[in-house]
């Protein structure tokens, strides 16, 4: 144990543990006191100052009596908010991170070009053994609506445009993003997606975006659209999905997040071929480079400054 003042950083996260995360953190910040959430106990409760999770159980973070920050293993925060006993006046803090934005573009893109270039169908070809080419691709008939222009919409947005495809952000607030195209407010909103043949969501989740993927939403796009969410399950009222795509009205979805993780075996989703699923894998967190981040919070935050991510309370993102 070191010193009684020695701060400790409580870690946690669900995919591959806190070991991975404690070691990358101490290798970004040689001296550090970081340890697993769950194996802190009795005295050593009031040393944390920093807790850096993903999914950490509900109640945890009330039992740190001196929490000066509640860091997100991720974009967004709502695994933290939607903790009952969360410590309302500790700052949260989301990752912001080079390496997930390249990461989360690299999977949007994907998805779109899948859909776009008929991968699928190809493959069957492919199968077959059989060599046949349909119409000529026509990326200049692309447009992508990209809600949210955050981190990763706005590096989103400039790669599409560095590929070719037109793509317009959208914001609920105004909020101007130099070199990217952007509206916002409701009006704006039916505007963009009647000329969007895709959709991707990367809001975070509040009160005011759950279900925003819904019937109403998918109407208000041209016939065949694509839809792809990489934001979070609740975005997408499921039911909502399925007769949209039998109805002409969607073509596809590539999904990456869901109601419930893992995606329960017999989900309807899985038996739907027009429905692209991915684990929750489109920007996956990186320890050694999200450790970067977190050591320079943690010095922000120990020298009493203002981490970088900061989340406004009131609008949760
Ligand atoms: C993952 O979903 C994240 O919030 O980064």
């Amino acid at each position: 144990m070191g010193t009684v003042d020695t701060p400790i950083v409580a870690v946690h996260s669900t995919g591959d543990g806190p070991s991975a995360w404690v070691a990358a953190l101490k290798a970004e910040m040689p001296g550090v006191d970081a340890r697993p959430a769950l194996e802190i106990a009795g005295d050593d409760l009031a040393r944390v100052d920093v807790s850096i999770s993903w999914r950490l159980p509900h109640g945890v973070m009330a039992s740190f009596p001196n929490l000066k920050l509640a860091q997100s293993i991720g974009a967004g925060v709502d695994h933290i908010l939607e903790d009952p006993q969360r410590p309302t006046h500790v700052p949260i803090a989301r990752l912001i991170d080079p390496f997930m934005a390249g990461s989360m573009t690299h999977h949007i893109v994907l998805q779109i070009l899948r859909w776009h270039r008929q991968a699928d169908k190809y493959e069957r070809f492919r199968a077959d053994h059989f060599w046949a080419m349909s119409e000529a691709f026509d990326h200049r008939k692309l447009h992508v609506a990209i809600l949210g222009l955050g981190t990763l919409g706005e590096h989103l947005s400039r790669s599409l445009t560095a590929l070719e495809i037109a793509n317009t952000g959208w914001t609920r607030s105004p909020r101007s993003v130099e070199g990217v195209a952007s509206v916002s407010g409701a009006e704006a909103l039916d505007a963009l997606l009647g000329r969007s043949n895709v959709v991707v969501c990367l809001l975070p989740l509040t009160a005011q975006t759950e279900g925003v993927l819904c019937a109403e939403l998918f109407a208000k796009l041209p016939r065949g659209a694509l839809v792809v969410n990489v934001g979070r399950g609740g975005h997408l009222v499921e039911e909502d999905l399925i007769p949209a795509l039998d109805s002409g009205q969607l073509s596809a979805a590539a999904l990456d997040v869901f109601r419930q993780e893992p995606l329960p075996s017999d989900h309807p989703f899985w038996a739907d071929d027009r429905i692209y699923i991915t684990p929750h894998i489109a920007a996956e967190v990186n320890p050694a480079t999200a450790s970067i981040v977190f050591a320079k919070n943690i010095a922000l935050v120990r020298a009493g400054e203002t981490p970088t991510g900061l989340v406004d309370l009131n609008r949760g993102y």
